[in-house]
């Protein structure tokens, strides 16, 4: 959908349907108390019926109101005024989209309540209703014979600001949301085709296919060849159980300064994981299809850096493979050896994405990279700690914790910091190589990214688990596009562009 902001009165606006908020069910919000006398008076008419519900996104349609130019009038209570924020906005807004695109309505006018008048949250209002408008437009029905697409629509929102400032605010937080908002769009694209289709040959496709849209994005993608020669005996031992081929991609975005310091961003790529050896039990095992979210996310993240021209440089890599039984598949017990010379004791070989991330992370050295955060699916625990709301976060700096913290904090795709230490690490051990793959009972999320810590010591890290936030489940089973906008705020923010 195009998102546009214009300087009109809502009433001289020539739209298909001018939406208005309202609070309790009943208050006329700001964007009402100034319209025309005869307007106000159809309005507050049509709320004293008392038909429109006071729970936030409850809408009600007017047709032919004096005094105006719009069509039609949609009434969108916007909750408790005293609560009143971004946030709410966006999701009711995303609500009165989601109704005006199965009816016939092609245009829409949004009147932002004055309630909101800062340029900061006025920024992040208009970038967080894109990006819950987006969410709410979303279909993947690629694999469907049929279509089931609305007949008429929507495909374009007005947002009114009050003057020029505002309104310039506003474009840019419409650019800023519409390109996360595609970031996320490729990510869960990606996520939600199966593991027949989207394998790592497929996406280090796309990776190629977005370096051709900028000649500030170069892609590559390292066969398993490149991958013996740089030793990465950890994330091969993997592959091998597989007989899709696996693939190292690398996407180098340089926007920045040519000595800047790239961010690098690391994510897991496992195109489909039935557990190896250690294999999964059978219920909702389709979902780890989705174990190649961290990955996907990379993607859209790039994908946004090219289309907002970031002037930052920033390195994804995405190390991708399957994990399937098989004859030549790892076995409990088997020990490899790492890029980075460690040995590792593959106690579970359910527990492979990080062994295909410690490869990658290693590879990331050459980058001599300012920050690197990796984004895996990587442990169950981390659903049983976190659920579904929240993803954990850990590392070795915490500076750069904060700033993912709060970055997740500005654009509510939070996340939450679990401790690690050598306490921690020493469930690593093992009998026979450097360190194990599992650590034991207890503490799974920590444990795993004490293993991974084991790789990043040479730089700034930081480690996403996004186990439980990167896809639903159950009725709207489906991917999230997360953590792309907790990523792209941290990059926007970095360059001094976020607000
Ligand atoms: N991809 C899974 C983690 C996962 C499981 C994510 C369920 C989301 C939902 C990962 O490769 C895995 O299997 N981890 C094991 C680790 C264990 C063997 C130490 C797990 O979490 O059970
Ligand atoms: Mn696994
Ligand atoms: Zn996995």
């Amino acid at each position: 959908m195009h998102y546009l902001a214009k300087t009109v009165a809502p009433e001289n606006t020539t739209t298909q349907c001018l939406i208005l908020g309202v609070f309790d069910g009943k208050q006329p919000g700001s964007s009402i108390d100034n319209l025309p006398a005869t307007a106000q008076k159809h309005i507050r008419a049509a709320l004293k019926k008392g038909d429109l519900g006071k729970a936030s996104a409850q809408t009600l349609m007017l047709y032919s109101v004096p005094g105006l130019k719009a069509d039609r009038v949609l009434l969108l209570s916007l909750g408790d005024r005293k609560t009143f924020d971004a946030k709410k906005l966006a999701s009711a807004t995303a609500a009165a989209i989601s109704l005006l695109n199965k009816n016939a309505t092609r245009d829409c006018v949004l009147a932002i309540p004055a309630e909101i008048n800062e340029s900061s949250s006025m920024y992040s209002a208009a970038r967080d209703l894109v990006i819950a408008a987006e969410e709410q437009l979303y279909i993947f029905d690629q694999c469907k014979s049929k279509k089931d697409r609305p007949k008429k629509p929507l495909g374009k929102m007005t947002l009114l600001a009050q003057e020029r400032k505002q309104m310039n605010i506003m474009k840019k937080a419409l650019k800023h949301g519409a390109a996360i908002a595609d970031g996320m769009r490729l990510a869960k694209d990606l996520a939600n085709l199966p593991g027949n289709i989207c394998t790592p040959t497929y996406l280090a496709d796309t990776a190629k296919r977005l370096g051709r849209k900028s000649t500030k994005l170069k892609a590559t993608a390292l066969t398993e060849k490149q991958m013996q020669r740089l030793g990465m005996g950890a994330l091969l031992s993997v592959s091998r159980g597989s007989r899709e081929p696996a693939k190292l991609i690398i996407l180098e975005y340089r926007g920045g300064k040519e000595n800047s310091r790239p961010v690098v961003l690391v994510g897991k790529g496992l195109t489909f994981d039935a557990g190896g050896i250690s294999i999964k039990p059978s219920a909702s095992m389709d979902e780890m299809k989705y174990d190649m979210c961290g990955g996907a996310s990379v993607l859209g993240a790039l994908q946004a850096c090219v289309d907002l021209d970031l002037p930052i440089n920033v390195i994804g890599i995405v190390p991708s493979s399957e994990n399937l039984p098989d004859g030549d598949a790892n076995k409990p017990g088997d020990i490899v050896t790492s890029m980075a010379g460690l040995t590792i004791e593959i106690l579970n070989t359910d527990a492979e994405g990080r062994l295909i991330l410690c490869d990658a992370l290693t590879y990331a050295e050459r980058f001599k990279p300012a920050a690197v955060i990796d984004i895996a699916t990587l442990t169950g625990a981390c659903v049983v700690a976190l659920g579904h709301h929240t993803t954990g976060l850990l590392g070795n700096d915490d500076k750069l914790a904060d700033e993912l913290l709060q970055a997740g904090e500005d654009i509510h795709d939070p996340a939450w910091r679990l401790p690690m230490n050598d306490d921690y690490r020493k469930q690593l051990d093992s009998n026979f190589a450097d360190m194990a793959n599992i650590g034991g009972k207890g503490a799974g999320t920590i444990t795993a990214a004490c293993f991974l810590g084991e790789f990043t010591k040479k730089y700034k890290w930081a480690h996403l688990d996004i186990a439980g936030t990167a896809w639903k489940s159950g009725n709207d089973k489906g991917a999230t596009g997360r953590p792309v906008p907790l990523l792209m705020q941290m990059l926007l923010k970095r360059c001094k562009q976020a607000g």
